[in-house]
This record gives C-alpha cells, sequence and structure tokens, in this order.
C-alpha cells in the first residue's frame, strides 16, 4: 500500500503541472493513461463499472465522478482531479482541487475548507478512535464556514479493492459506535458544496454528480493507513499542497 500511494502521488505531481487553462478534461486523462501504463501500472477508474476513462476530472458545480470529455478549462474554474491507480494488485486513491487562474473569492474559500476538512478527518483518527471523529471533525468544520457537507458519497476502506469496508461517511452518523484497529487503510474525500449538501445523478452518461442547486463543489482525497502510532498519509505528495496550506 505504500508503494501503491507514493506511486499515485507521483501521478498527481506530474498532472498538477499540466493544470491551466486551455487543457481539456480529456487531455488530462491521457497524460493520467499515459504516465501510469509507461511505468507498468494500471488505472484503476478505467472500466470500474463501465466508468470510460482513467480519472475523474469534476468541474465546479459537479461533486464527483466527472468524465473527462472535451470541456476546456477556463479561468476562473475550479477542478478535482481524482485518481486511483493499481501497483501490484493494490490500490491507491487521491484528489485535489486546483483554482485554475484566478478564481472567485467564494470559490477560494470553498477550496481552503474542504482541503482542511480532510487534515482536521486525518487528524481525528486514532488507533482504537471511533469512524464518527472523523465526520464530526469535518462537519463541524464546515458548517462553522458556512458550507454543506455532501452525504450521498463516502470515504471507503482501500486495499485489494477499490472500495471495501469500512464506509467512512464525512458526517457524524447516529448509533455509529465502529471503531478503527491498527493496520486499516481508508480514504478520506470530504465533498464540500457552498450551498445544498444534496446532489443529483445526471443519468445521461450515469455518472456525473452534481449540486441540486448548481452552486460550487470542492473535495480533497487521500488513502491513509492508520498506524499504532496514528495515522500515516500513503498518498503525501512531494510538490502538492502541505497541510496548512493557504489557497
Ligand atoms: N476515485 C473515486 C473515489 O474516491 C471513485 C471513482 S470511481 C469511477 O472513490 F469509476 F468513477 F472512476
Ligand atoms: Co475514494
Ligand atoms: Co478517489
Amino acid at each position: 500500500m505504500r508503494r501503491a500511494g507514493r506511486f499515485n502521488a507521483q501521478l498527481m505531481d506530474f498532472v498538477r503541472q499540466h493544470v491551466r487553462p486551455g487543457i481539456t478534461t480529456e487531455e488530462i486523462d491521457r497524460l493520467v493513461y499515459e504516465y501510469t501504463v509507461d511505468h507498468g501500472h494500471r488505472p484503476a477508474c478505467l472500466g470500474y463499472r463501465g466508468f470510460p476513462k482513467s480519472c475523474c476530472t469534476s468541474v465546479n458545480e459537479v461533486v464527483c465522478h466527472g468524465i473527462p470529455g472535451p470541456y476546456v478549462l477556463r479561468e476562473g474554474d475550479i477542478i478535482n482531479i481524482d485518481l486511483t491507480t493499481i501497483v501490484d494488485g493494490w490500490y491507491a486513491d487521491q484528489s485535489e482541487t486546483f483554482l485554475v487562474g484566478e478564481v472567485s473569492e467564494e470559490a477560494r474559500r470553498l477550496v481552503q475548507c474542504a482541503f482542511d476538512c480532510m487534515w482536521l478527518g486525518i487528524e481525528a483518527c486514532r488507533p482504537g478512535g471511533r469512524i464518527n471523529d472523523i465526520g464530526r471533525a469535518i462537519q463541524q468544520h464546515a458548517q462553522s464556514q458556512g458550507f454543506a457537507v455532501v452525504q450521498e458519497y463516502q470515504g471507503h476502506g482501500i486495499g485489494r479493492q477499490f472500495h471495501q469496508p469500512p464506509d467512512i461517511p464525512h458526517f457524524p452518523r447516529p448509533r455509529n459506535t465502529e471503531r478503527l484497529e491498527p493496520g486499516v487503510c481508508f480514504t478520506i474525500e470530504p465533498m464540500i458544496n457552498a450551498g445544498d449538501w444534496r446532489t443529483w445523478l445526471d443519468r445521461r452518461d450515469g455518472w456525473t454528480v452534481r449540486t441540486v442547486d448548481g452552486k460550487l463543489s470542492a473535495q480533497f482525497e487521500h488513502t491513509i493507513l492508520l498506524t499504532e502510532e496514528g495515522p500515516e498519509v500513503l498518498t503525501l505528495t512531494q510538490h502538492g499542497p502541505q497541510k496548512g496550506h493557504r489557497f
């Protein structure tokens, strides 16, 4: 899992350099595909439950699972790029939201909030602690900023499979007393909405998830290994935003 995380992080470092106005999401997808197979690995998204591309590109009001296509990024957009690689049978999953050129103050604040929510969730993980501690930390911060936490999509266990138990909700679930034991790998990937927390699935393509009110959504994701000492972030990138980063 450490090796998978390291490769996926390196892929994110590569992709990050190309995000700018004028590139299409399809071109980003091609970079992901080529870099991954050139290194002898496989993009997990490609063919996953029929998903047609090698990564998810979710622009502005798209919450998650956006399909790369002819859309041209333009100044003021925010785009989440979600990358998952299979390295020798092991999965690593991470995403970042990028500001394309200059963006509105609202967009910047939302991206900052999603990033801080992810780190607060990571820091809430303790061996033997409760899964609900993660969602409580995330929900509290999002609400304090006037934003809302998406409930329909959650973090997940990860390992030999893309998605496996346990579910990691980004808000506290009543009556969930499940604990996290050392040795477990899972993702924390809060989706934070500027307006309403609710989403709708676009049935035209079967994948794209949007906010119900058309307002912005932002997300960050890391794959975590919980050790006896605490959380170890397996997909931390050398060149990407570190904890405490200001957008
Ligand atoms: N990477 C997403 C996650 O964080 C899942 C994408 S599934 C796909 O769990 F099929 F849309 F690629
Ligand atoms: Co995930
Ligand atoms: Co992901």
